[in-house]
C-alpha cells in the first residue's frame, strides 16, 4: 500500500516582516493541518494579526513563502486568496453597519459558490442558505436588524456566519470568542466543532483560555513576532516560562 503524501492546506516558511526597526514577523515557519482547530496565542502586540493579514494578502511580507495547497499565495490580492478557499473575521468585525443581518450575509457568498447564477433558482436557494446561516448562528430574528443595532455577541456571530457564508475551506478568526457571556460561548463552541467535523480547517487567534482548553487541538506561541513553540495545549500552556510571557510576567 502506497501512501500519498498530503499537502497540509497552509504552509508558511521563514516568513518575515518588519515595521520600521520593528520585527513583527520573525522567520515564522508552520504548517495548519487539515480539519483541526489551531490556535494562535501570545500577548498583546506579539504579531498574531500581522500574520493573518500576510495570509490574506492585506499586508505584503519582507520575505518567505506562503502556500495554500501546494500553490503560492504571496502576491495574491486579499479577494484572490478569498476566491481560493481562505476566509477570515476581524478582530474589529468590519461589518456593513448599515445594512441587514441578511445583506451582510448576502454579500458574503462568493461567486464561486455558484449561488450568483442568474434565474430564480439559485435567488431561491441563496435565500434558504442566508435563512439556514442565520438559524444556524442564532439570529433569525434579527435578519432585518441593521447590523449597528445588533449586540455585541451577536454582531461576532454575524461575523462568523459571514466566514460560513462563503464557503471557505480554510477559517482565520481574529478573536472570535472574546467577551462572549457563557450561552454564546457554547454557541461558538459547536458551530467551530460542526465546521471542523466537516472538513473545515480553522485556525484561531484568541485570548480567552478556555477555547484554548476545550477547542484546539494545536497551539502555536507568538511573542514578538517569533514562534517560541508548538504542540499540544496542555504543553504550551503548561510551560512556565510561556506562561510568564503570556501574563507578562517576563523579566526585563
Ligand atoms: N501597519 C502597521 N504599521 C506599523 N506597526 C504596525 C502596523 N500593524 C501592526 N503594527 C505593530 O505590529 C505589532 C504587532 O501587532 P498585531 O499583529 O496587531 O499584534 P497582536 O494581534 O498579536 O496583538 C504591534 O507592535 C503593532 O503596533
Ligand atoms: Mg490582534
Amino acid at each position: 500500500m502506497s501512501t500519498v503524501p498530503v499537502e497540509p492546506p497552509l504552509r508558511v516558511r521563514g516568513l518575515r516582516k518588519a515595521f520600521g526597526g520593528l520585527r513583527v514577523t520573525d522567520d515564522v515557519s508552520f504548517d495548519l493541518a487539515a480539519g483541526i482547530v489551531t490556535t494562535l496565542v501570545g500577548p498583546n502586540g506579539a504579531g498574531k494579526t500581522t500574520l493573518f493579514n500576510q495570509i490574506t494578502g492585506e499586508l505584503a511580507p519582507d520575505g518567505g513563502s506562503i502556500a495554500l495547497h501546494g500553490q503560492a499565495l504571496l502576491g495574491l490580492a486579499p479577494w484572490q486568496v478569498a476566491r481560493r478557499g481562505v476566509a477570515r473575521s476581524f478582530q474589529d468585525l468590519r461589518l456593513f453597519g448599515q445594512m441587514t443581518a441578511h445583506d451582510n450575509l448576502l454579500t458574503a457568498m462568493e461567486p464561486a459558490t455558484g449561488l450568483w447564477q442568474p434565474g430564480g433558482a439559485a435567488r431561491q436557494e441563496r435565500r434558504e442558505r442566508v435563512a439556514q446561516l442565520l438559524e444556524a448562528t442564532g439570529l433569525a430574528a434579527q435578519a432585518q436588524a441593521r447590523a449597528v443595532d445588533l449586540s455585541y455577541a451577536q454582531r461576532k456571530f454575524l461575523s462568523l456566519a459571514r466566514v460560513m457564508a462563503s464557503r471557505a475551506r480554510l477559517w482565520l478568526l481574529d478573536e472570535p470568542a472574546s467577551g462572549l457571556d457563557r450561552g454564546s460561548y457554547e454557541r461558538f463552541v459547536a458551530l467551530v466543532r460542526g465546521a471542523v467535523r466537516g472538513g473545515v480547517t480553522v485556525c484561531m487567534i484568541e485570548h480567552n483560555l478556555d477555547i484554548v482548553a476545550d477547542l484546539s487541538d494545536r497551539v502555536l506561541f507568538l511573542d514578538r513576532g517569533r514562534l517560541l513553540a508548538e504542540g499540544t495545549p496542555q504543553a504550551v500552556m503548561g510551560d512556565p516560562a510561556l506562561a510568564a510571557i503570556y501574563f507578562g510576567e517576563r523579566a526585563a
